[in-house]
């Protein structure tokens, strides 16, 4: 947990009046955005329009805070790639540090979440906010995001198809922010960044997986353990971060400060 503290690159929460952006291209798993030009205004000429965006050789030397800056407000945009933007009231795209050495990944937004554009802001965010303290990890030195940029109505399960149209910004900001270790919090974030089909949770935890794509030249580490609202379910009885769920989650989180550790 080295790395200089950076500038937060948690955007407005809802993108500029000069959206909407056009609807960008089925993204169907494969095809993650790529910084480019901004939607031309119309009637502006060819050669004004080139000028606007930047060569994508350079962007690839963009600090990562410029990318997911770019990333959230030019390819994400006010984003209508799916039915969830007829029911958010705001996209949560991330929060943290973009140079972290730690990135989390939850499911979707919930209600808090989505009311402030934050992740992590309700109680599932005050558990693994408690989480984080125990630990001695400071929430400034950790990224967080969710496989869904918004919220599924009532909380319910992302479905297939949501997650094959959001995931590619989510990979892209894996590639933007490049951590040495992935936490994935739940299921969902789980089958996703090891690549394995359907598993259940506690079959995908106790182990270090893998992070790969064709589009980023290195693997990075994967932890999976629960997701701190299954914690707070099996734990009501219990008192905050004292439940075996807890205990579990500990046991994971430790594995990841070893990753950083370097063990
Ligand atoms: N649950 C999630 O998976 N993500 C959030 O941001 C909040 C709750």
């Amino acid at each position: 947990m080295s790395r200089p503290a950076a500038a937060p690159s948690e955007r407005p929460a809802r993108a500029p009046a000069t959206e909407p952006q056009p609807r960008a291209p089925m993204a169907t798993g494969g095809e993650p955005p790529r910084p480019r030009s901004p939607a031309p205004a119309s009637g502006q000429p060819a050669a004004a329009r080139s000028t606007e965006g930047p060569p994508r050789a350079d962007a690839r030397e963009w600090s990562a805070a410029r990318k997911l800056d770019y990333l959230r407000e030019k390819n994400l945009g006010n984003c209508q790639r799916c039915a969830l933007a007829r029911t958010r009231s705001n996209i949560v795209f991330g929060v943290g540090n973009p140079d972290a050495e730690i990135m989390f990944v939850g499911e979707a937004p919930g209600q808090q979440e989505d009311r402030q554009g934050i992740p992590f802001v309700g109680r599932a965010g005050e558990r693994l906010n408690l989480w984080l303290d125990m630990l001695g990890i400071p929430r400034d030195h950790a990224y967080i995001a969710n496989v869904l940029k918004c919220r599924p109505p009532n909380n319910r399960d992302p479905e297939p198809e949501e997650v094959a149209r959001c995931s590619p910004f989510l990979r892209a900001q894996i590639r933007a922010i490049r951590p040495k270790v992935l936490v994935a919090l739940g299921r969902f974030a789980g089958c996703l960044l090891t690549g394995v089909a359907e598993r259940p949770l506690y079959q995908m935890r106790g182990r270090v997986w893998s992070y790969q794509e064709e589009k980023l030249d290195a693997r990075i580490p994967v932890v999976v353990t629960y997701h701190p609202s299954y914690v707070l379910r099996q734990g009501r009885d219990s008192p905050p971060g004292k439940s075996d769920a807890d205990a579990q989650v500990l046991t994971d989180l430790r594995q990841v400060v070893g990753i950083l550790r370097g063990a």
